[in-house]
Formats: structure tokens, sequence, C-alpha cells
């Protein structure tokens, strides 16, 4: 199936809010214990002197989980989008981790032009994460400059993404059966977004062709792509 890209931002309200009320916890539980899984695997165990930064925040569900995970680190979300970001302050604000949550901190900022926003990250960072984000990003090009400027040799890439489907009658029927689960705006989004999605060939075959060979991509399952590792 051939790629077609869709807005990078979600900054439409009815969106948001469509995003921000479904459930996703199932998934964003096993993307930390994923995470976690491999920073064990490389003996890391973060702690005051790291820095966590989630690319594409979107409402904040991943950058939360990663602040409880980690509470010694600071963690940044990221996202392109103002009504994104006000939806993540907000849940911020209003969750009953609140406590929990003191190490987190949104910025709005597109990822393109993070390096000039870069002197809000002060610090190296050590875990660079994203989820459900590549498949925004309309040249390939700029999400990989993005993770490059961003990592050092200490950072730790972890990126989870949609897999594209292999023709227009699979993703008819993963749009079916979300619409089962979730409302019409967000089975139409999500069905933009499979539609927009790469496939594990156009990942691998960029990192190689661009020498990031040292960042593993994988495919997990039938539907999603991790690229993962150092930059
Ligand atoms: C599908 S949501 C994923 C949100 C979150 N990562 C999650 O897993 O729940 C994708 C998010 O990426 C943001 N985004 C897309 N392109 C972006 C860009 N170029 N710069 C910053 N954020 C971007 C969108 O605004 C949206 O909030």
């Amino acid at each position: 199936m051939e790629r077609v890209p869709e807005p990078e931002l979600m900054e439409e309200k009815e969106q948001v809010i469509s995003y921000d009320e479904a459930d996703f916890s199932e998934g964003e539980a096993n993307l930390i214990n994923q995470i976690n899984h491999y920073l064990l695997r490389k003996n890391i165990f973060l702690d005051e002197k790291d820095l966590i930064v989630d690319l594409g925040c979107g409402p904040g569900n991943i950058s939360e989980k990663l602040a409880i995970k980690w509470p010694n680190t600071e963690v940044i979300g990221v996202d392109g989008s103002k009504e994104m970001i006000l939806r993540a302050e907000y849940n911020k604000k209003i969750s009953t981790n609140e406590k929990k949550l003191k190490n987190l901190s949104y910025i709005c900022s597109d990822i393109k032009n993070i390096e000039s926003n870069s002197f809000l990250i002060k610090k190296r960072i050590s875990l660079l994460v994203s989820n459900s984000l590549i498949h925004h990003i309309t040249k390939l090009e700029d999400f990989f400059r993005t993770i490059r400027s961003l990592s050092s040799n200490i950072t730790v890439n972890f990126h989870k993404d949609l897999k594209r489907p292999l023709d227009e009658k699979s993703a008819l029927e993963l749009k079916a059966q979300c619409s089962k689960k979730y409302n019409k705006t967000l089975t139409n989004d999500y069905y933009a977004s499979l539609r927009a999605s790469y496939t594990f060939k156009e990942l691998k075959n960029f990192t190689l062709e661009n020498d990031l060979s040292s960042l593993d991509v994988f495919e997990e399952g039938d539907n999603y792509l991790i690229v993962y590792g150092n930059v």
C-alpha cells in the first residue's frame, strides 16, 4: 500500500479530546516494561543525573508513566501541538499521582525545531522515547535528524510506531476493529495513521543508507515497528 502522509501535529480540539479520552493503558504499560527490560539488559539504572525525553508526547500518558517508573530522573515531554500540551499539563494537574509527577515538565515545540529550543534541555539525554510519532513526520529524514541531534553517546533511543498494513483491505479490517472500541473521530484518525505509517523496509533502509545502522529496527507482532539503540 502506498504511504499517504497525514498532518504532523494533532491540533484540532475534537481530535485531542478523543485521543485523550481513549484508554491505551495496556499498550502503554507494555511499552514501559519493554523499555525497562532493554535498560536492564544494558545494565543501565536511571537516577538523579538522568534526563528522559518523550517526543510527540501528546496528552502525556507515556510521559507520566516514565516519570513514575523512574522517579529520580527528570522527564520532559515535547509536542508541537499547543492543544496537546495544554491537555498534558491539565492531566498532570488533575492526576491522582500529581505528587509523583514533580519530575515531569512539558515543552511545546515542533521536533524539527527542537535544536533551536534545546537550550530548554540543559542536560544530556539518557533515554529518548517516542510512541506513535514517526508516522506523523512527513519526511523520515526529519525524524532521524532530530533524534541524531538530541542524542549523545549515552542516549538510548526507543521509538515505537504503527507499521503500515500491506494493503487497503488489511487497513480497513484494522479500522473496523478500532471502531468497535473507539469513537468515530479516533477511528478515522487511526485509519489515517495506518496509511501514513512507514514499513519495516522503509525504516530499515533509511538507517542503513544514512549511517544509522547502530539503531536496530524490528517488527513487533503484526502491527508495530520499533527503532532501538544508540545513534
Ligand atoms: C498519536 S499522538 C501520540 C501521543 C503519545 N506519544 C502517546 O503515545 O499517547 C502523536 C503526537 O505527536 C505530535 N507530533 C506530530 N508531529 C510532531 C512534530 N513534528 N513535532 C512535535 N510533535 C509532533 C502530535 O501533535 C501528537 O500529539
